[in-house]
């Protein structure tokens, strides 16, 4: 990935001080998503080294990550699985209680959504400490997932995420820190 295509994400990610929570710099991709050459350029980038290779399914981890993952689902030809927060999903669910950047939460996902050995690549909008995407790794994982790689848009580096990923085996990609 070029540093032009890099800064060019990079610009067109919009940063809110003090939100959710004081002293939170949210890093917020509804501009970028607005953006249809950044939208279309995150897309092809988060699909690139996975062309041609068979993917079964694309789980995305609410909410932005349905948005990314859904695009890069249909790029891939794969299907989708919604990892969301607790009491949405309406069939028999595995649950896993995570702790994020600002809070702490309950994710789910349907126990029939992966069939064992599926070759699965976990997308979200960003990585923080990595507790989100943790979380969802271990139900995936725990559903006999082979997870071929997380991919993130941002990735907050000093916050350690990329790392409590690889302790679990995960592949990690990012495109703008
Ligand atoms: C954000 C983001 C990731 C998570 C990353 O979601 O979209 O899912 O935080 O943080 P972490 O690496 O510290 O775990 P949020 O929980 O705000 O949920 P939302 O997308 O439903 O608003
Ligand atoms: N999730 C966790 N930390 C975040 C941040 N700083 N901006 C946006 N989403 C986040």
């Amino acid at each position: 990935m070029t540093s032009s295509l890099q800064s060019e994400l990079a610009a067109a990610i919009r940063t809110i001080e003090n939100y959710p929570k004081p002293g939170i710099l949210f890093r917020d991709i509804t501009t970028l998503l607005g953006n249809p050459r950044a939208f279309r350029r995150s897309i092809d980038e988060l699909v690139h080294p996975y062309a041609g290779t068979k993917i079964d399914k694309v789980a995305g981890i609410e909410a932005r990550g349905f948005i990314l993952g859904g695009a890069v689902a249909h790029q891939l030809s794969s299907g989708f699985v919604p990892i969301r927060k607790k009491g949405k999903l309406p069939h028999d669910t595995v649950r896993i209680a995570y702790s994020l950047e600002y809070g702490v939460d309950e994710m789910e996902m349907h126990r029939d959504a992966i069939t064992p050995g599926e070759k699965v690549i976990v997308i979200d909008d960003l990585i923080a400490t990595g507790g989100t995407a943790e979380g969802a790794c271990k139900l995936l994982k725990q559903m006999g997932a082979d997870i071929v790689a997380a991919c993130f848009v941002i990735d907050l580096p000093d916050l350690g995420g990329r790392k409590k990923l690889e302790a679990l085996g995960v592949e990690v990609r990012t495109l703008v820190e």
